[in-house]
C-alpha cells in the first residue's frame, strides 16, 4: 500500500491507474476504523481495480462543543489494517491540502441536512458537503462508498455528488454491528464500561419501533415504546419514522420507511437508524 501526504503525488498515481485503465474506488474516512469501515473497503475492492482510502478529520464538520479535539487518532492500527485489507493507497492530507483557501465552505446542502441531525447540529453537513466535495475533486474516483449508518450524511452526500460530480456513483453498505446489536461507530470508544452495556438498547428500540410500525401503530405509540426501552440511561435527542428517499414525512408515494434514532449516553451522541420497505 502507498500512503500519501501529498496531493500532487498522489493524483500522478491515480492518473498512472487511470492510464493503464484501472477502475479507482474511494471510501473518505475519519480514520478510527473498525469493522464497519472495512465493509466499505470490501465492497471497494469487489467493485473496483484499485481502492483508495482516506483518513482526516474534518474540523469543519464538528461544532464548536464537540469532540474534534478528542476525535480518536489511531492511524498506525488504521494503516496496518488497510494494508491487511489490500488497499491500494491512503490518503492522509493536512487541513492546507484539504482546504488551500482556508476553511470557510459553499457547497449548498438543502433541505435534506435541515432536519435531524441537521438540527441537532448546526453546520454539520455542511463540513461534511465540503469536505466530500474537496475529496472527489482531488480523487476523481469512479465510485465513492459510505455507511448506512449515518444515513443522514449519505443522502446529502448523494445529493451533493449527483450535482458535482454525476460521473461518480455513490454506493452505500449496511450498517456493522457489535454482537449485541451496537451499531459500530469510532465514537463507541468513548463509552464507559456501564454505558456499553446500556448502549445495545438504542437497537433494541429501532426493532421495536420497526414492529410498532409493521403492526399499524400510531407515531405516538411507538414514539412512547421507544422511550421506554431507552428510559434507563439515555437522553433522546430525537426519534423520527420518516420517508426514507427524502426524510420528511411519510406519504402515499413513500416506498421505503426509515426509523431514525439519535441519543446521548452520558455525553457521547449515538445514531442508529432502520430502513425498511414500506410494504
Ligand atoms: O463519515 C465520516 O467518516 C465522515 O463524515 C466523512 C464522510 C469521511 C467526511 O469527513
Amino acid at each position: 500500500m502507498q500512503t500519501f501526504t501529498n496531493v500532487q503525488l498522489l493524483q500522478n498515481t491515480l492518473d498512472d491507474w487511470r492510464a493503464q485503465g484501472q477502475s479507482i474506488a474511494f471510501v473518505p474516512t475519519m480514520g478510527g476504523l473498525h469493522a464497519g469501515h472495512l465493509s466499505l473497503v470490501a465492497l471497494a475492492k469487489q467493485k473496483a481495480d484499485k481502492v483508495i482510502v482516506s483518513v482526516f478529520v474534518n474540523p469543519t464538520q464538528f461544532g464548536k462543543d464537540e469532540d474534534f479535539d478528542q476525535y480518536p487518532n489511531t492511524l498506525e492500527q488504521d494503516t496496518l489494517q488497510l494494508e491487511q485489507h489490500q488497499v491500494d493507497g491512503l490518503f492522509t492530507p493536512s487541513a492546507q491540502q484539504i482546504y488551500p483557501q482556508g476553511l470557510g465552505s459553499y457547497i449548498k446542502v438543502g433541505a435534506i441536512g435541515d432536519v435531524l441531525c441537521g438540527i441537532s447540529r448546526p453546520g454539520h453537513f455542511q463540513g461534511v458537503a465540503q469536505v466530500v466535495y474537496n475529496l472527489l475533486e482531488i480523487v476523481k474516483p469512479d465510485m465513492a462508498i459510505f455507511g448506512q449508518k449515518d444515513y443522514q450524511q449519505l443522502l446529502v452526500i448523494k445529493q451533493m455528488a449527483a450535482q458535482y460530480f454525476p460521473a461518480v456513483e455513490v454506493l452505500s453498505q449496511p450498517t456493522v454491528r457489535e454482537k449485541d446489536g451496537l451499531a459500530m461507530s469510532t465514537r463507541n470508544q468513548y463509552l464507559s464500561i456501564k454505558e456499553r452495556q446500556i448502549a445495545p438498547h438504542l437497537y433494541q428500540a429501532l426493532l421495536q419501533a420497526k414492529q410498532d410500525y409493521l403492526n399499524n401503530a400510531s407515531v405516538e405509540v411507538l414514539t412512547a415504546n421507544a422511550e421506554k426501552i431507552l428510559e434507563k440511561g439515555f437522553k433522546v435527542d430525537y426519534l423520527e419514522v420518516l420517508d426514507a428517499n427524502t426524510l420528511m414525512q411519510i406519504t402515499d408515494n413513500t416506498s421505503e420507511i426509515a426509523i431514525l434514532f439519535s441519543v446521548f449516553l452520558g455525553s457521547t451522541r449515538l445514531i442508529d437508524n432502520i430502513i425498511f420497505n414500506k410494504g
